[in-house]
């Protein structure tokens, strides 16, 4: 047997009849009626009727129970994909790869005979423009009652616990004690996740999405991963290819035969450390040279290294590869093609392997640490990756506003509320934003960050004290970066008592993120006033963020308060 798994299979045919000669593979597909298959191989099987797959027999016992098991869908649950056909597509000595056609496109299983799980994508072919799209498993709540992702591992909270409390908001409760009850708190930073799911004692179910190219958005980019549904009490574990959760708006047009995946669907006893150890064997496989699709296997890498004009290196700056000259939507809400994410070093430097082929848009912005101060970004178009090429940019010059002609700043310039007077310990938390004041003062230069709170809601005046040292010759500009904001609240901006600008909804779009718990990050924001060298006098000045209408758990999270000459 060792032989022959080393010879093509064109050399066994040559040779003798296929059955004859090569080890059939033990995974299956069988049809079992109209519009029902059964799936599986002898560790596990998943009974898949038209739209959901609604038992998953592993270790026993059939771990869907009375959950409604595995489906695809976009835009909400009016649009669970309908499958059409089913067909062993591809094979080998133990695997095979299962097509199930939709009217949208084709969702794969790819079974190997040793495999507790399997390996999944999607293929599209007319899916219409969309925000959300995912596939999912809703499981049996006593088989897995636990969720983990990489900032919260514990029990997901139980149905019983909803039935008593008041609903205030989307998928979200207040109990008897004050406290809210949500499945927002098991979000995460989708492209920080090494694997997650849900478990129990005998048995956990994973997703490892190593890669993950396939998915919208930047490193801030946020989605719900497990939570339990709160009408029927499954134990749910989504994998939100393209999502849209902690954003305002991200939707797309794919091209005919874009794919997301594969990615690894992973069956175990329940283990964390069994699935990590899987999590980094299939991080290291990536990209699957199994997988025989061209454009996937088609990959170059890329190096450079970001110089700030002002000659500092561009430590630990984010980067990000994106669309191809397309300023008109922010990195965070990209989604139609394929995307990559790292973080420069200390001096700058960064690199990226396995880039898909294509033409790209290369961005980077300040992750705070040395270079908290910068408030521009750099973007260059015209990446070109090539197949097996390294594409070195070498020395890329980012240009940034003079350091001496700030006036003060608050915060780090950073896309997040790092810093900030309660923006941990944990990046979600329905309402801890109504624990920040409603008026607060900050003084220039004896103020820290943590004066300062992470969100603003309440009514009130968060006013800023600050010296101007030397008679004004020059206009000035506010910058306000705000990480995320949600509207339903607005504030008026004053300057020594005049009006230079607002926060409010009448110029900002609405995002799902501060009202849905978000305290670090959501949708970016950056609004830029102008003010003239008239309303800045030498000596003590005086600059108002005053809340003039407020909705509760809705407002902005903060990211950097900025004056300079311009
Ligand atoms: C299969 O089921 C569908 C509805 O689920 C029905 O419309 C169709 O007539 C059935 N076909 C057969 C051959 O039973
Ligand atoms: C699926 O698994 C169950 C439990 O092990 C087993 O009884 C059943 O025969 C399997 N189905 C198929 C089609 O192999
Ligand atoms: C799948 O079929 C059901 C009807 O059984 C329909 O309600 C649903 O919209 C269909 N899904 C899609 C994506 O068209
Ligand atoms: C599990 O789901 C059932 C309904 O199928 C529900 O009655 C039960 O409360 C749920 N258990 C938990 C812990 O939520
Ligand atoms: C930019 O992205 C949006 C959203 O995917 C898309 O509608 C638009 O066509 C893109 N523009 C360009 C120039 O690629
Ligand atoms: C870069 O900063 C400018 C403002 O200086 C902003 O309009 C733009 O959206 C930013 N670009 C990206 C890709 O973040
Ligand atoms: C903020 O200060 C104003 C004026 O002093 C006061 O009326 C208001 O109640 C304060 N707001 C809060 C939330 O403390
Ligand atoms: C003095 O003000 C000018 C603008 O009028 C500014 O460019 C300069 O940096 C300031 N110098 C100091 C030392 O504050
Ligand atoms: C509010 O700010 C927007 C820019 O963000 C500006 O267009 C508008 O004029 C401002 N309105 C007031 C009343 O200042």
């Amino acid at each position: 047997m060792g032989v022959i798994k080393f010879l093509g299979l064109a050399a066994l045919a040559a040779a003798a009849p296929l059955e004859q000669r090569a080890k059939k593979p033990k995974s299956f597909l069988k049809e079992v009626g109209n519009s029902t298959w059964i799936i599986g191989n002898e560790i596990w099987n998943v009974t898949q009727n038209r739209q959901y797959a609604d038992q998953l027999w592993y270790k026993g016992k059939d771990r869907v129970g009375d959950a409604v098991g595995h489906y695809v869908s976009y835009n909400g649950a009016a649009s669970d994909l309908n499958w059409t056909s089913a067909a062993i597509v591809d094979s080998d000595t133990d695997w095979i790869n299962i097509k199930f056609t939709a009217r949208e496109g084709d969702f794969h299983w790819v079974i190997y005979d040793d495999l507790p799980g399997a390996y999944q994508y999607f293929v599209n072919h007319n899916l219409p423009t969309l925000g959300e799209f995912r596939t999912l498993w809703r499981l049996d709540n006593a088989s897995f009652p636990r969720g983990r992702t990489t900032i919260k591992d514990g029990v997901l909270p139980a149905l019983e616990e909803y039935l008593g409390a008041t609903n205030v908001q989307d998928e979200t409760w207040q109990k008897a004690d004050g406290t809210f009850l949500t499945k927002y708190d098991w979000s995460a930073f989708i492209r920080e996740q090494d694997f997650y799911g849900v478990y129990g004692d005998e048995v956990g179910s994973w997703y490892m999405n190593p890669g993950k190219d396939y998915y919208n958005g930047d490193h801030l980019k946020q989605e719900l991963m497990v939570h339990r549904e709160s009408k029927t009490g499954d134990a749910v574990q989504l994998n939100m290819i393209h999502g849209t959760h902690y954003q305002a708006v991200s939707r797309d047009a794919f091209a005919d035969g874009k794919v997301w995946g594969p990615w690894l669907w992973y069956l175990n006893d329940g283990s964390k450390d069994n699935a990590a150890q899987r999590a980094k064997k299939e991080e290291a496989a990536w990209p699957y040279k199994w997988f025989e699709d061209k454009a996937y296997q088609s990959r170059g890498k890329m190096q450079g290294k970001l110089v700030l004009s002002d000659g500092r290196p561009a430590a630990g700056a984010a980067v990000f590869l994106g669309d191809n000259n397309n300023a008109s939507i922010s990195t965070l809400d990209q989604g139609q093609g394929f995307y990559y994410t790292t973080y420069a070093d200390k001096d700058g430097k960064f690199s990226i392997h396995d880039i898909r082929t294509g033409t790209y848009g290369l961005y980077a912005w300040g992750n705070g640490g040395s270079i908290s101060d910068v408030t521009t970004n750099f973007t260059q178009n015209n990446i070109v990756i090539a197949d097996n090429k390294n594409t070195n940019l070498k020395d890329l010059t980012w240009k940034v506003t003079d350091a001496s002609k700030r006036i003060f700043q608050i915060g780090a310039f950073d896309r997040k509320t790092d810093g900030f007077k309660l923006s941990g310990p944990t990046p979600y938390e329905h309402g801890r934003i109504t624990k920040c004041p409603g008026n607060l003062t900050y003084t220039v230069p004896t103020s820290k960050s943590e004066d300062w709170c992470f969100g603003q809601s309440a009514l009130g005046t968060w006013r800023v004290n600050f010296p101007v040292e030397n008679a004004t010759t020059s206009a000035a500009k506010l910058t306000v970066s705000l990480a995320g904001f949600s509207q339903g609240s607005s504030a008026d901006i004053l300057l020594n008592g005049v009006q230079v600008g607002n926060i409010t909804s009448a110029s900002l779009l609405n995002s799902q993120d501060t009202y849905r718990g978000a305290t670090r990050a959501g949708e970016w924001r950056l609004l830029e006033f102008p003010v003239t060298k008239e309303q800045l006098k030498v000596g003590g000045n005086v600059l108002d963020v005053r809340v003039t209408r407020t909705t509760v758990v809705r407002g902005w999270l903060w990211d950097s308060l900025v004056l300079e000459w311009v």
